[in-house]
C-alpha cells in the first residue's frame, strides 16, 4: 500500500507540481518530494549505517518490469575509491553506484530505484544528488574495484551526505517549467 502511494505521488509530483520549489502539501510523502532538491553544499558529518540501509531498502522497493529487479548496488565508503570517482567529494559522504543487468527496461528500472533512493535520503533529512557523470569511467575501468557483477553495468551514481543546514530548500532548488507547457487534460 505504501509503495503504491509512493508511486502515485511520485508520478503526480513530476507531472503536476512541476514549477514548485520547496513547497508543502501536508502529507509526509508529497512533502518529501516537493522539498527535495539536488544537494550541492555537503558537510562532513558521517552518514549512519541504518540510514544507508533504509535508503537501499527504498531502492529495492522500486517496481521493475516483470519484477526482475535488475539492479545491483555498490555502497562506496572507502576514501581512496570515493576520491577516484568524485575528486572533490566532501569527507564522509558516500556514493551508491546503481548497476543494472542488461535487459529491455534496465535503465528505466534502475532509474526508478535511483529516484526512490534519492527521495528516501531526502526524507531522512540527508542530502542526495544523482550523477550520470562518473558512469562512463566506472564502466571503462572501475567495475571490478566496485564489485559490479559480470553482465551488469553502472547506470547511475547517487551521492548521499549531510548538508549545510543554512541552505534552504526554496533557494537551493532549481526551477521547473510551467505546468501549462507539460500537462494537458483531455
Ligand atoms: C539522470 C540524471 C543524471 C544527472 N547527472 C548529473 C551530473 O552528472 N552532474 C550533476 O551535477 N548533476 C546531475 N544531475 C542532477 C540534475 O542536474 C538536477 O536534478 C537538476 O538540475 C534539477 O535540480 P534539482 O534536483 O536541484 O531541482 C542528474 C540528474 C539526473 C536525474
Amino acid at each position: 500500500m505504501k509503495t503504491k502511494l509512493l508511486i502515485i505521488t511520485t508520478i503526480l509530483g513530476f507531472l503536476i507540481i512541476a514549477p514548485l520549489k520547496g513547497q508543502q502539501s501536508g502529507n509526509a510523502v508529497t512533502d518529501a518530494i516537493l522539498k527535495a532538491y539536488s544537494a550541492r553544499m555537503f558537510v562532513s558529518e558521517p552518514v549512519n549505517d541504518s540510514d544507508i540501509e533504509t535508503i537501499l531498502k527504498a531502492g529495492m522497493k522500486a517496481p521493475s518490469a516483470r519484477n526482475l529487479q535488475p539492479w545491483f548496488f555498490t555502497v562506496v565508503k572507502d576514501k581512496a575509491l570515493l576520491k577516484e570517482l568524485m575528486p572533490n567529494i566532501t569527507d564522509n559522504n558516500i556514493l551508491i553506484v546503481i548497476s543494472g543487468k542488461e535487459g529491455n527496461t534496465v535503465e528505466y528500472d534502475c532509474g526508478l530505484a535511483s529516484g526512490y533512493m534519492y527521495l528516501a535520503a531526502q526524507a531522512l533529512g540527508l542530502g542526495a544528488h544523482i550523477y550520470a557523470g562518473p558512469v562512463a569511467a566506472i564502466n571503462t575501468s572501475k567495475k571490478e574495484a566496485l564489485g559490479i557483477p559480470e553482465g551488469y553495468r553502472a547506470i547511475m551514481v547517487i551521492r548521499v551526505g549531510h548538508t549545510d543546514k543554512s541552505v534552504d530548500a526554496v533557494s537551493a532548488a532549481s526551477s521547473r517549467k510551467k505546468i501549462e507547457e507539460m500537462v494537458v487534460y483531455k
